[in-house]
């Protein structure tokens, strides 16, 4: 051993291929931030994935994870020699062995968008072979706390609510979670859930917060609204106003919508950018939910152009019909974007899109769907991705099939977690 502790591990259980560390303690010096908040270090030539450090500092780590030959997991646990930009963890639940729903309460703001700028910057890298990709992480309006207005809370089976553990199913039982908006954070935390096995909660732009029960095999099983004015009962299908691109928008209470109050806004205008949709063009905005790029973009398209809004889930496009019913060149078309359902789709259009627009879930859209998306021809497709490996992955089979990435924004809509949002511009190189 280097330096410090001697580990002090008890017997590995079968299943475990690790080195046998889970609890030992030893001093490591922590090198570069990794994907999935956590930075890398390096002990008895085996990687460790340190979370609650910073790059460059000497910390104390404990083992909390060791199955696999490669690498373990562990906290920092005591800070030898800090950061300049480590800071006082401004929510208490926070820190090693606490509530795992933040990365970086710990790092300056500003030092977690480099982080996370750097994140970018490596998936681009390794996954996606572009080493010179240039990616600064801006900075969203409102601060680091109280942004996230919707969220999802676990019920442990007392019926209190909380968040769970890194990488366990314990729930951690809290009074607040200070990144969510107040009154959401309230409505969950303040009251018990006898029976539930999660809640789900939103705060729209009228401040009118709705709670979704869901039982324990994750079924929602009722829906409860609280407007500013006072206290009504829903419908399951009640609706929350936002308010996005100029537009006023209606989504199922606790359905998709961006989380950070100022994202929806801010891809929006990325969107339309680095689309520069012509009057008359055809444009497909895939994994649309309630048609917030296609009805952003359906104006410059003109009365020539056309729109279509793929999205699967049913609830969203009744939400996307009625959001965008004042848009004759918009559609809804409820369907899968997979390889098979995308191939209909496209025969089904007749003609190739100019344009394309996707936003998939934090899985991408796989290779295949961007191989096929590739061989339409369209002159641009703007990828929205909330995870950057995902994303890399797929600019990798992009550029595989002929398209090059042009332009690319970051942008910081979950601070204290080390999720990032990106927009990329994929043109025919
Ligand atoms: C990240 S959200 C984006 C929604 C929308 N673009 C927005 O910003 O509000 C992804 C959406 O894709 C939908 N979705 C997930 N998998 C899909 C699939 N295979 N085909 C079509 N839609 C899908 C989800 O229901 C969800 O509405």
């Amino acid at each position: 051993m280097a330096s410090g502790r001697r580990p002090r591990a008890p017997r590995p259980p079968r299943e475990d291929r690790g080195g046998g560390w889970t609890g030992a303690e030893f001093e490591v010096t922590v090198g570069p931030v990794a994907h999935g908040g956590h930075c890398v270090a390096r002990h008895e030539g085996r990687v460790v994935f340190v979370r609650h450090g910073l790059p460059g500092e000497r910390v104390v780590v404990r083992v909390t994870e060791d199955r696999h030959p490669g690498f373990c997991r562990a906290d920092a646990v005591e800070v030898l020699e800090p950061s300049p930009h480590r800071v006082e963890r401004p929510c208490p639940h926070s820190g090693p062995g606490r509530c795992g729903g933040c990365d970086w309460q710990h790092v300056a703001p500003e030092e977690q968008r480099r982080l996370k700028a750097a994140v970018v910057r490596e998936q681009l890298a390794r996954l996606a072979g572009l080493s010179d990709v240039d990616v600064t992480v801006e900075e969203l309006p409102g601060g680091p706390l109280r942004w996230r207005s919707r969220a999802r809370f676990a019920v442990d089976r007392s019926g209190a609510a909380g968040l769970r553990r890194h990488r366990s199913h314990d729930v951690v039982v809290l009074d607040d979670c200070p990144i969510t908006e107040e009154n959401a954070a309230r409505a969950v935390l303040a009251r018990r859930w006898p029976g539930a096995g999660a809640v789900d909660v939103s705060v729209d732009a009228t401040g009118a917060v709705t709670t979704t029960r869901l039982d324990r095999r994750g079924h929602p099983t009722s829906t409860r609204v609280v407007r500013p004015g006072g206290d009504l009962p829903a419908e399951p299908d009640g609706r929350a106003e936002r308010h996005a691109g100029g537009r006023d928008w209606e989504v199922e209470g606790t359905g998709f919508w961006q989380v950070h109050p100022a994202a929806a806004d801010a891809l929006v205008a990325a969107v339309t950018a680095f689309a520069g949709v012509r009057a008359g063009e055809t444009v497909l905005d895939l994994y649309a939910g309630a048609g917030l790029f296609g009805g952003a973009l359906a104006p410059a398209a003109g009365p020539d152009g056309r729109v279509v809004c793929v999205e699967s889930d049913a609830g969203a496009c009744a939400a996307a019909d009625a959001n965008l019913a004042d848009l004759p060149q918009a559609e809804v078309w409820q369907g899968e974007v997979d390889p098979e359902g995308l191939a209909g789709l496209l025969e089904e259009l007749g003609t190739p899109p100019d344009v394309v627009v996707l936003d998939p879930p934090r899985a991408g859209a796989g290779a295949a769907v961007s191989r096929l998306l590739a061989g339409t021809g369209a002159r641009a497709v703007v990828y929205v991705a909330c995870d950057p490996a995902s994303l890399a992955r797929d600019v990798a089979a992009f550029g595989a099939a002929g398209y090059r990435l042009a332009g690319l924004r970051a942008f910081d809509a979950f601070p204290m977690t080390a999720h990032v949002e990106c927009v990329a511009l994929l043109v025919p190189a």
